[in-house]
């Protein structure tokens, strides 16, 4: 019968596709730690993490981490991309702005 042959193959690339998918979605996840190396080597040599506890960074909805760490890191010249920023991005919020990792694990 065709139509058998035509399901499984449908079937075949179903699964390909949906598996690139998911592998593209969590490679695009960010990493913590990554964006602790990438911060710490780019961004602490000018100034510490009291740049991170201005008032009006909080109330100026303008203001976000990770249009600062996309603007900052284009200041110094890392040329990062997508994900660099979005793992510095992350580091810094969960860090600093919700210090929610003081005691290490994040
Ligand atoms: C070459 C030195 C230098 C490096 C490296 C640097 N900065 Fe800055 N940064 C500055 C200066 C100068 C200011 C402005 C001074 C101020 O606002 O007190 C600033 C200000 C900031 C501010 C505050 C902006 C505001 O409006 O309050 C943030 C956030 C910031 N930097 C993030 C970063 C991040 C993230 C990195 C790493 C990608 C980085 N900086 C690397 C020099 C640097």
């Amino acid at each position: 019968m065709p139509s058998a042959g035509r399901w499984k193959c449908n079937f075949t690339i179903m699964l390909a596709v949906c598996g690139a998918a998911i592998a593209a979605d969590s490679s695009r996840l960010p990493d913590y730690r990554r964006g602790a190396q990438l911060h710490d080597d780019a961004c602490t040599g000018c100034h510490g993490p009291s740049m991170y506890s201005r008032p009006y960074h909080e109330r100026n909805p303008y203001f976000t981490v990770r249009k600062q760490v996309e603007i900052w890191q284009n200041f110094v010249g890392m040329g990062w991309d997508e994900q660099q920023i979005a793992d510095v991005a992350f580091y810094v919020q969960k860090r600093f702005y919700e210090k929610s990792c003081e005691q290490g694990g994040c």
